[in-house]
């Protein structure tokens, strides 16, 4: 539990739509009127940008210990203070993908666990899901953004990880719900995350109190 504030992380298989929803998710709880702070890992801080521009030379357990460093780096200096302060933190990937994408990397999964343990777990871990042959068409269309997306061969087995990993995710306690957005659109996946959410409406921050007539400041 990361209370008072409310941190929602976001997971799937590369061009299944991760960055749009965020961005529709994003929009959506402000509407609904949460103080949202939108993220992604790795992080925009120098130690993200290194560990993403490296991770298309730098493999296996190196890349799971450089992923991980900059998410307890994240943690420590964007992530707590602003669920101290009562906001929603959404994050476009966290742990459920190193549980996918450094397995793939053919990284046990004791020694992702092991490396990840003092992380803060998310209130709620979305993972967004469709057919292969969905995800796929769009990688085709979109193009490949790193090696983990070149192999349309991979797209199975990354989907197979990620019914893993929500099994892994479920034994730690955390609350997982999958979304299918083989036939939704970004702002329907968006909508469909606010409302397994529910998040309590404490982490809103109160309005300012109107002016007391009787009292003018
Ligand atoms: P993307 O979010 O644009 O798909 O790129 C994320 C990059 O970071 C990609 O190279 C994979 C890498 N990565 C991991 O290997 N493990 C992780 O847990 C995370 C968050 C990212």
């Amino acid at each position: 539990m990361n209370a008072p504030g409310f941190f929602l992380a976001v997971d799937g298989p590369g061009g299944i739509g991760k960055s749009t929803t965020v961005a529709a998710l994003a929009q959506q709880l402000q509407q609904a009127g949460h103080a949202v702070h939108a993220t992604t890992e790795p992080s925009s801080s120098p130690l993200g940008q290194v560990t993403r521009r490296l991770a298309n030379d730098v493999r296996g357990p190196a890349l799971a210990l450089l992923v991980a460093a900059d998410r307890n780096h994240h943690l420590a200096t964007e992530i707590r203070p602003r669920l101290a302060t009562g906001q929603t933190v959404v994050c476009d990937r966290y742990l459920p993908s190193s549980l996918v994408l450094q397995r793939l990397d053919g990284v046990p999964l004791d020694f992702i666990r092991a490396i990840n343990a003092g992380i803060d777990l998310p209130d709620l871990a979305v993972i967004l899901t469709a057919s292969a042959d969905t995800i796929a068409r769009r990688l085709v269309t979109r193009g490949s953004h790193h090696r983990f997306e070149d192999d349309l061969g991979n797209v199975q087995r990354e989907l197979d990880l990620y019914e893993q990993a929500v099994l892994v995710l479920e034994s730690m306690q955390v609350r997982v719900v999958s979304i299918d957005v083989d036939s939704v659109t970004p702002e329907g996946a968006a909508a469909a995350i606010l409302h397994a959410a529910d998040i309590p409406s404490a982490t809103v921050p109160p309005t300012a109190p109107s002016p007391n007539p009787d009292n003018p400041p």
